[in-house]
């Protein structure tokens, strides 16, 4: 297993790494950002993969849920993500409606996302049904990442977030999504809201890697939505969500105490203020002086 600290120069991961992380056995990490800064943060760290989730619906917009962001609000995070993104693999999300009508019209937007984003993979939902669409997508040259279990893009259709995968028909469903996309040849399978047995038998049929949301520990790589990981949701968290850091109650003591300096009079204090030349005060009292005494 390899371990970069935090500093250390490391090499630009590829869908290639990815693949070949899951013949080492190397878990692969990988967490959304929508930021400038937390990418940059996330990328320092050495995580394999930085997804530009549509959960930025939610998290970033306020949304409901991820149907209605589109491929430009998308692209406004994706953008901002690429400037922090040096050496992880930069994947963005293809927002619902993008890619589910006509193949020309996936192969268009998806392009966008690498042209005017700069990703290096686009995601898509879907296993069996999505296949041809995929191919399309993957012969115009662009690395796609598949997505199939739990798809929020389908939640009305789902009728509800519901774990999937849960009875003998819908787990030979998903296996055979799972292998559609592996003989597609996509980058990367994402498998979401999963029974962790329907995730090992998936991870140990195909070649392509698996990277885990709620889908047990034997996926080849997990991730998380970096609001999960640093409590900064609001509401109910999933079972499969551990947080790594408290921000919102980190957040919410700094704007109280800012508040409270601030109506007290404590901020900013002198060493925070600018103050002018030595020579400009002394004029300026000169002047000050003068004038007074000008009205007196
Ligand atoms: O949008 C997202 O953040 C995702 C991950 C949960 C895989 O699709």
């Amino acid at each position: 297993m390899s371990f970069t600290p935090i500093g250390e120069p490391r090499r630009k991961i590829t869908a290639a790494t990815i693949r070949e992380k899951k013949f080492q056995r190397d878990p692969i990490t990988c967490l959304t950002a929508y930021d400038y800064a937390t990418a940059r943060l996330i990328d320092e760290a050495g995580i394999d993969i930085v997804l530009v989730g549509d959960s930025l619906a939610m998290t970033m917009l306020g949304y409901e849920n991820t149907l209605s962001v589109t491929v430009d609000e998308m692209l406004h995070h994706v953008r901002a993500v690429r400037r922090g993104t040096k050496d992880a693999l930069l994947i963005a999300d293809m927002p619902y409606g993008s890619y589910h009508a006509t193949s020309e019209e996936a192969i268009h937007n998806a392009a966008r996302f690498v042209k005017e984003g700069g990703a290096e993979a686009v995601k898509m939902e879907g296993g069996e049904k999505r296949v041809d669409v995929i191919r399309r997508v993957i012969d115009a040259e662009i690395p796609v990442a598949g997505h199939i279990g739990l798809t929020p893009q389908s939640v009305n259709m789902m009728g509800g977030y519901k774990v999937q995968g849960k009875t003998l028909n819908a787990i030979e469903q998903l296996m055979r999504d799972a292998v559609a996309l592996d003989r597609a040849g996509v980058a990367c399978i994402y498998l979401e809201g999963i029974p962790r047995e329907v995730a090992a038998m998936i991870t140990a049929e195909v070649e392509t890697p698996t990277i885990g949301i709620g889908a047990g520990p034997e996926c080849d790589g997990q991730v998380l939505v970096f609001h999960d990981l640093v409590n900064l949701t609001f509401g109910h968290s999933a079972k499969f969500v551990r947080h790594y850091g408290d921000a919102a109650a980190l957040i919410t003591q700094a704007v109280l105490t800012f508040k409270a300096d601030v109506v007290s009079h404590q901020f900013p204090n002198d060493s925070e203020s600018y103050h002018l030349p030595k020579d400009t005060r002394a004029a300026l009292e000169t002047v000050l002086h003068r004038k007074h005494a000008l009205q007196r």
